[in-house]
């Protein structure tokens, strides 16, 4: 599932508060836990945070199948995969399991998230992968029913995830049963010779409609008068379509801090323009934009781009969004491509994207499927 929507916004992975549980190693033989299987397989649990071998083996699992699985951006870097897979999302309690061969072999691996302050019916599994040359031999199948049986034991109902449309993960979604929630669409920002005049354009028009506004601009973490104000705009990120099923995170000042300190610890850059109201002080309207990680600096991820309700209709989204690439020119030079995600059905978002340049790369599509059904892909 893409950050966007798992949380509403397009927020990228968050470190979490590490938490940690601990599972026995399940070892699962041919023929008896899943007559598919050709190969005993160990599962087993381990502390990303501290494991380094056993994550490096999930990252070399992850970009083994990038060719098919998401080959529009760039392959997952080591340091933007520590911070997902050590943090999670939002400073919620995550799990890390790797399957193994008898010979110790990497096969696949998770990442399972049990949310504990919101969606406490769901295991949503962020990540879910199969070593390029091991697919196609029960791996994935048997590992979706361990995590519904991690689901189970958190007590959760609902297993969720999703999976890039055309990519072998859709295909197997459908085969385990799954059903179709929302779509969210990625689309991605060239950063070209012609987009400074597009955006001063664009800017210029936007300044017209929304007088009475100022911005406010920041690097790194959001300055302590703001932070309260900056939670709120989160918030409303819950008017952003999003399936039933999921409840949106809830935001306030001492979430979105520590979000912050832990995005800046993973080595993450933090870009932020607000919108705030002349008359009265009040953020109207944010936009963030991060390198996830500075050797990468040329590929930059959109976060959160939201306006309160009572202040829409002044264009601040776009007033938000071309100042920011206004500032990412100066600041982040070497950006040469901005990736966004909007659930396919936000209409506005994707007005003021498709304006902007953005232009898509990508479908997304969400699944769900019971835990209990799900338990029974591991038989
Ligand atoms: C999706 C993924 C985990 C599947 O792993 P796997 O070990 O190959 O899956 P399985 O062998 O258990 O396949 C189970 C069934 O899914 C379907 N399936 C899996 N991959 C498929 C593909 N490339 N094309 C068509 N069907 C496919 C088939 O019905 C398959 O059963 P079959 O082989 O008997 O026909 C693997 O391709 C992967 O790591 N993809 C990248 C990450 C991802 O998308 N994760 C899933 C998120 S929902």
């Amino acid at each position: 599932m893409t950050a966007g929507q798992l949380t509403g916004t397009a927020r990228l992975p968050r470190p979490s508060s590490g938490r940690r549980r601990t599972g026995q190693p399940v070892t699962l033989l041919p023929g008896s836990a899943c007559s598919l299987l050709t190969t005993a397989m160990l599962i087993e649990q381990f502390d990303a945070k501290s494991d380094d071998g056993r994550l490096a083996a999930c990252h070399r699992i992850s970009v083994s199948g990038h060719a098919e699985d998401d080959p529009n951006v760039p392959e997952v870097t080591w340091r933007r995969f520590q911070a997902w897979w050590r943090y999670g999302f939002a400073s919620e309690p995550i799990e890390t399991w790797l399957a193994t061969d008898d010979d110790r072999h990497p096969l696949g691996c998770y990442l399972l998230w049990l949310p504990e302050r919101e969606n406490r019916q769901n295991a949503i599994v962020i990540a879910l992968n199969v070593a390029r040359d091991r697919r196609r031999q029960g791996i994935g199948r048997t590992l979706a029913g361990h995590a519904a049986g991690r689901a189970e034991q958190a007590g959760r109902s609902l297993l969720m995830s999703d999976s890039r449309i055309g990519a072998p993960g859709t295909a197997f979604a459908q085969a385990c049963g799954a059903l179709a929630g929302i779509q969210e669409v990625r689309r991605v920002l060239r950063v070209d010779a012609a987009l400074p005049a597009r955006v001063a354009g664009l800017h210029a028009s936007a300044e017209e409609r929304a007088a009475g506004y100022s911005l406010r601009s920041w690097s790194g973490r959001t300055p302590a008068d703001l932070l309260g104000q900056a939670s709120a705009l989160h918030n409303a990120m819950e008017d952003a379509p999003h399936d039933a099923s999921f409840e949106p995170l809830r935001w306030d000042a001492d979430r979105l801090g520590q979000e912050e300190e832990q995005d800046i610890e993973a080595g993450m850059r933090i870009n932020s323009v607000a919108a705030l109201a002349d008359d009265s002080g009040e953020m109207a309207a944010l936009t963030q934009v991060y390198i996830a990680d500075p050797d990468q600096a040329d590929w930059a991820y959109q976060g959160i781009t939201a306006v309160t309700r009572p202040h829409r209709g002044h264009r601040l989204g776009m007033l938000v969004k071309t100042a920011m690439l206004q500032r990412l020119s100066e600041l982040e030079p070497e950006v040469r491509a901005i990736e966004t995600g909007n659930a396919a059905a936000n209409q506005y978002m994707i007005a003021v994207n498709e304006q902007l340049g953005f232009q898509v790369s990508d479908t997304f599509q969400n699944w769900e499927i019971e835990v209990a059904a799900a338990l029974k892909l591991a038989e």
